[in-house]
């Protein structure tokens, strides 16, 4: 594992680079539990470029958690029409019942209670507890995984209970304070999807390239 002058020294170009170049993406300029949920929802196996093109549309016809507990099945299934994965529309609509129901209608916070709603594994989990409520966890997806994977030499195994050494790696990378943890996760995954991108990196463009553990691996630069 990296030293931590290293993990720090990542954290902070990592950021000054988002605050350029993150995506101004609409689920980013609402802390909104309920928007954030449908954002991680439609996002779990579709593209933001698709995402975009549905998600204002869905909100627009379900403002709240409760119109869309109330609504009938087939006019959810029709608004995520072109989405695909259907079982995501279903099981949304099944969680918003459950949490009208069971959570006085309040999305909860904590990622082991919200883990147990229909639909939601252990990524949307930490998604929607550190975008909507800034909480202290890496919400640790394809991309992000790659991203420590590279940098840190992380195992990508997707596991909750991280191992010692990489917990404590995450626990140094993680800010101390809630707007920071936010932006720093919102960062990995744009790294992720716009610099150290699965095939072809752009290392040469890459704001943490003096920090990663890969630097210089041929064919990557
Ligand atoms: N994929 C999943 N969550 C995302 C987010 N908040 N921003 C960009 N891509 C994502």
């Amino acid at each position: 594992m990296p030293a931590q002058a290293n993990v720090l020294a990542f954290r902070r170009r990592l950021l000054r680079w988002f605050r350029r170049h993150g995506r101004p993406l609409p689920w980013r300029a609402t802390r909104d539990p309920y928007r954030v949920l449908v954002a991680e929802f439609m996002l779990q196996q579709t593209q933001v470029p698709r995402v975009l093109q549905y998600y204002e549309r869905f909100l627009r016809q379900y403002p709240s958690l409760e119109t869309l507990a109330r609504a009938a099945p087939g006019t959810v299934r029709e608004a995520w029409d072109g989405l695909g994965y259907y079982a995501r529309a279903r099981n949304l609509r099944r969680l918003a019942q459950g949490i009208v129901k069971h959570h006085d209608g309040q999305v909860p916070a904590d990622p082991d209670v919200l883990v147990r709603l229909p639909g939601v594994g252990p990524y949307t989990a930490a998604a929607v507890a550190t975008f909507a409520y800034e909480h202290r966890v890496i919400p640790v997806d394809t991309n992000i995984a790659r991203v420590l994977h590279r940098a840190f030499g992380v195992s990508r195994t997707r596991t909750r209970h991280l191992p010692g050494r990489v917990a404590r790696l995450v626990d140094g990378l993680l800010p101390h304070d809630g707007k920071t943890t936010w932006a720093l996760n919102q960062a990995l995954m744009d790294l992720g999807a716009m610099v150290c991108t699965a095939r072809k990196p752009r290392c040469r463009e890459c704001p943490v390239r003096n920090a990663c553990m890969r630097k210089g691996v041929r064919g990557e630069e």
